[in-house]
């Protein structure tokens, strides 16, 4: 892999408004996210608030409440849980921002003649009713921060990741547990189309992968890379970075510069209710002719066409809409020009939140 083509240039400034039934499926059925009622959600694009409005205080409070409850059930659960993040291998040279080295403080010996309180040690083996504790608090707080990112802007959700870093883990752990449950995962759609898309002899295709979770886009695209040829440059963002492929950041704001990327993918990942600024960054980082990607949850969607329509005023044409999958659909849009039309209707939300029924 070329490092300098990983680089993360520094960002520019021009924004787009500038201008079957088996009991096993019967299973699967039965675990699919489940579209709760809509919540509010701007079809506004615009970022700053003035004074902290009642909407920003009630997800203040909501954010403060999942923290304090996230802080409860780590107390709860620790001595039986396991570190959630694997380490990932990481290829020598991907797009990497570091996180600081973390000195761990040493833990005092107890004197010899006295015998430790027998805790559970991290990995030993729990009970089934153990287990089944932990498995229900997991579910639990995946839930919770689910909601939370559905429910409310991607600022908010920057400032609860940064407030409780274990966020990411608990929310990917819970996260995984659903993906084993369903059919098909997006992101191996992306990951298959991509890897046999026509590549230019002369220049590696150039993705950004927002709202990347774990980087599995990357991981496998990059693992394509060869000394010979430089197939992929992937660019991966999420609100943490659990390994060196992804750079943390919210993905209203990516450190890219303009139209440097030929693919833009969202896989899932529409969760801030101000998404439609995920999809003006999108614009401002695509080249022109450049390709924008998107996996979301069919329940999601209270009317595909108005989505499209507002894809349409930022400056996308749609050129493939797949419906076939009865969990999720897939679009593909071009980078077109710029913003068309204004979006009007406020009271009719675009997307609504994708919520796990507790199993
Ligand atoms: C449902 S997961 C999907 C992960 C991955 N794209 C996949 O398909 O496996 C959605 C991801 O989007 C990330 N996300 C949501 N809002 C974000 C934001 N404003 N900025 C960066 N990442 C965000 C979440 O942290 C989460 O990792």
């Amino acid at each position: 892999m070329d490092t300098a083509t990983q680089k993360q240039a520094t960002k520019g400034n021009k924004r787009p408004n500038d201008q079957s039934t088996s009991t096993n499926e019967k299973k699967k059925q039965k675990n699919e996210p489940k579209q709760t009622a809509p919540t509010t959600q701007q079809k506004s694009t615009s970022a700053s608030a003035p004074a902290k409005s009642a909407a920003a205080k009630i997800a203040d409070d909501k954010k403060a409440k999942l923290l304090q409850a996230l802080s409860r059930s780590k107390h709860i659960s620790e001595s039986s849980s396991k570190p959630v993040s694997k380490p990932v291998a990481q290829p020598a040279s991907s797009s990497v921002v570091k996180k600081p080295h973390q000195l761990s403080k040493p833990t005092p010996k107890p004197p010899q003649s006295v015998k430790p309180i027998s805790t559970t040690p991290q990995n030993a083996k729990l009970t089934d009713l153990q287990a089944k504790m932990k498995k229900t608090l997991s579910g639990g707080r995946f839930r919770m921060i689910n909601e939370q990112l559905y429910t409310t802007t991607s600022d908010i959700a920057v400032e609860l990741f940064k407030e409780a870093p274990e966020t990411f883990d608990i929310y990917h752990e819970g996260f995984r547990a659903q993906v084993e449950l369903w059919p098909s995962n997006p992101v191996d759609h992306f990951i298959q189309t991509l890897s046999a898309a026509k590549i230019p002899k002369t220049k590696p295709l150039v993705i950004a992968d927002m709202g990347c979770g774990e980087a599995a886009l990357a991981r496998s695209l990059l693992s394509q890379n060869t000394h010979e040829k430089q197939k992929f440059t992937v660019h991966s963002f999420d609100l943490a970075s659990p390994n060196e492929f992804v750079v943390a950041c919210d993905i209203r704001s990516v450190p890219l510069e303009d139209g440097v990327c030929d693919v833009v993918v969202f896989s899932l990942s529409l969760m801030g209710t101000n998404f439609i600024e995920f999809l003006e960054e999108a614009w401002r980082i695509l080249r022109d002719g450049g390709q924008l990607r998107i996996a979301e949850v069919v329940s999601r969607f209270p009317d595909i066409d108005k989505f499209v329509e507002a894809l349409t005023a930022i400056g996308f044409k749609l050129t493939k809409k797949d419906a076939s999958n009865k969990m999720f659909i897939l679009f593909d849009f071009l980078k077109k020009g710029k913003k068309a039309v204004e979006g009007d209707d406020e009271s009719q939300p675009l997307l609504t939140p994708c919520l796990y029924r507790k199993r």
